[in-house]
């Protein structure tokens, strides 16, 4: 048998916004009248380690419940997904849940992309020694403003996987205006694998977002610490408090920070004063139905939809593959 042939592995850096226009958009969010920031600010180093600690919380069902479901469903999953794709894991952090895919999935060239190849530089390394004929490409980019995926990722045959319910995380506007990119990146011929969170009891849904051991209020909090070192700004983490509710009117979560009483924060370039109960909104998390979010992919220009879900429906993983324009529906 001829030796295999060993792969070169690769990381590539796409756009990276610049501090000063990071800072420029922090700033703004502070300012607006409902101050906002992007839940992407969440995960620095720290973020990053409290939401794995959220993902073991015994409340925070979304996690285990998808692993679940692609243990269960591997291959039917499979039969509909293909094997021998170019996998592109899109916001992949330690690529674990990819790598449970290779097995069956047997991708021909695994892409993990996330904000920074900082995010993905241990795992890669890890991934090459385990897999080490796998051809793995780390891409770092911020694929929720463009997908511009670099000209070595083949434009055929890719599977984008998108699991977590990570897509909740945008409004249903931008998630459709996101699926439409990832259908054009397809370019006629690939698919989407991806997780998404269902509408369930109000009080389920709470306790997710609000646990009793308080890890994602320190999650949301944290933000506070990021925003210290992005901007230079002196929140004092023990003025506010985490809000994390179901707003049933918008099937969405939402996640606050709230000034527990009336305090002035600064940073280089601005201030502002916040009256106690006064918020600032850290995220959404969308609950979708089965039916909206199919209406939803197919307005994207997705078909051939197939469904996995648990037997407590609070969760699905869906398979969609990209129609060529000529098929899709709602042009
Ligand atoms: C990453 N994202 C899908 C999580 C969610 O459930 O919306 C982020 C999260 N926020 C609080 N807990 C988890």
């Amino acid at each position: 048998m001829p030796a295999p042939e060993t792969l070169s592995t690769g990381l590539i850096q796409v756009f990276r916004k610049s501090e000063d226009a990071i800072r420029a958009e922090l700033g703004a969010g502070l300012l607006a009248p409902h101050a906002t920031i992007s839940p992407k600010y969440l995960y620095d180093a720290l973020g990053s380690r409290l939401f794995a600690a959220i993902c073991e919380l015994p409340e925070y069902y979304p996690t285990r419940t998808e692993a679940a479901i692609v243990e269960t469903h591997m291959a039917e999953i499979a039969a509909a997904a293909g094997q021998g794709a170019t996998l592109i894991d899109l916001g992949a952090g330690n690529c674990a849940k990819a790598a449970r895919l290779f097995p069956t999935l047997q991708p021909r060239h695994y892409v993990p992309v996330d904000i920074s190849v900082d995010f993905l530089r241990d795992a890669v390394a890890l991934l090459h020694q385990r897999f080490p004929h796998m051809p793995i490409t780390g891409v770092g980019l911020d694929f929720s403003h463009a997908l511009d995926l670099p000209d070595v990722i083949d434009k055929t045959g890719r599977l984008f996987f998108y699991p977590g319910s990570s897509i909740g995380n945008f409004t249903p506007t931008e998630a459709e205006n996101f699926l439409r990119g990832l259908h054009a990146a397809c370019h006629g011929d690939g698919g989407l694998l991806i997780g998404v969170d269902l509408v369930k009891d109000a009080s389920l849904l709470d306790a997710a977002y609000d646990d009793a051991l308080g890890v994602t209020a320190a999650f949301n909090r944290n933000l506070l610490l990021h925003l210290n070192a992005l901007l230079g700004a002196d929140f004092d983490v023990r003025d506010w408090r985490h809000r994390g509710f179901f707003n049933a009117g918008q099937s969405r979560i939402e996640m606050h920070l709230e000034a527990m009483r009336d305090v002035r924060v600064g940073w280089r370039g601005g201030e502002r004063r916040f009256a106690a109960g006064e918020r600032i909104h850290t995220e959404n998390s969308y609950k979708y139905t089965h039916a909206g979010f199919v209406q939803l992919l197919e307005r994207a220009g997705f078909g051939e939809i197939k469904i996995w879900s648990d037997p407590q429906t609070w969760f699905m993983l869906c398979h969609a593959r990209a129609l060529p324009a000529s098929q899709t529906a709602f042009r």
